[in-house]
């Protein structure tokens, strides 16, 4: 067995991929020579030109697909474009979220379903239709959701968004279970906090006290995160299925 990193003639697509801790593990798996499938929102169609032009640049190559991951037909589109054009997915990357707060007495209907939609629903369909069509018939697959800390703790305001990175902890282990027999891996990476859009409500202050709780005394920048990605991803995790990486600077056994 040769160690190392190498993604050479693997198909890898990334949900979430214009920005934040999608963009950066895009461009991980670029430099290590994946093609890499970025989907993303149209409105942000511009960021992920730019992301087309650095993979380039990083010795990899990447194409983008505008898609709304929460929209079935649009997905189905996607998914059938990427088989005509590519015929293969090797790798999947749930990475796509939304993060809502609010008092709990006050929270919407709205913003419930929607953080249910895009972080537990299309994260599920969107893996059995490319493990159906693509990793199955292929006998072999990565398939990584990012998850959160928020999985492990009761963060005040932020109960939807708890619910739905839990649920991605579920989905992570009952999925590994049921396809371990095809030769998919299925994990989940749980970051803390991470300096991107995402989290940019935060005051500064606010910040600087959460990053206090991790041991290593700051928060992650999205490049931190792409390490425990591409690991899992690749031939160093052959035995490894079902399992979640806190990539969170120490903050899980730190206790409160
Ligand atoms: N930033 C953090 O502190 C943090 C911590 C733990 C986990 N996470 C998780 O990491 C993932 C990435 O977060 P981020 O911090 O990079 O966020 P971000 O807001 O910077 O990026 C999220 C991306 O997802 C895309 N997206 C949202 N809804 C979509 C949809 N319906 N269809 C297609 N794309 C859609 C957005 O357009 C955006 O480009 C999320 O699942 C998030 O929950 C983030």
């Amino acid at each position: 067995m040769k160690y190392g990193l190498d993604f050479h003639n693997k198909i890898v697509l990334v949900t979430g991929a214009a920005q934040g801790i999608g963009k950066s593990i895009s461009i991980g798996f670029a430099s290590l020579g994946a093609t890499v499938l970025l989907v993303d929102l149209e409105q942000n169609e511009r960021r992920m030109v730019e992301i087309v032009n650095t993979a380039d640049d990083v010795g990899g190559c990447a194409e983008l697909f505008c898609c709304d991951i929460t929209n079935d037909a649009s997905v189905d589109k996607m998914l059938s474009d990427i088989k005509h054009q590519y015929g293969r997915v090797d790798i999947l990357i749930n990475n796509a979220g939304i993060y809502r707060t609010g008092p709990s007495v006050e929270y919407s209907y709205e913003n419930w379903d929607r953080t249910s939609a895009i972080n537990v629903r299309s994260h599920f369909f969107m893996s059995t239709k490319i493990a159906k069509h693509f990793m199955i018939p292929a006998g072999r697959g990565r398939i990584i959701f990012m998850s959160s800390t928020a999985a492990h703790f009761g963060v005040p305001e932020a109960v939807a968004y708890g619910v739905s990175k839990a649920s991605t902890l579920q989905m992570t282990k009952a999925l590994a279970a049921e396809w371990a027999k095809y030769n998919i891996h299925v994990n989940a990476v749980n970051p803390f906090f991470v300096a991107t859009d995402l989290i940019a409500f935060f005051d500064e202050k606010t910040v600087e006290s959460i990053a206090q709780k991790s041991p290593l005394k700051r928060i992650a920048n999205p490049e931190d995160i792409v390490g425990g990605v591409l690991f899992l991803c690749s031939d160093l995790a052959n035995y490894i299925t079902g399992v979640h990486l806190d990539v969170d600077g120490g903050r899980t056994i730190a206790g409160s």
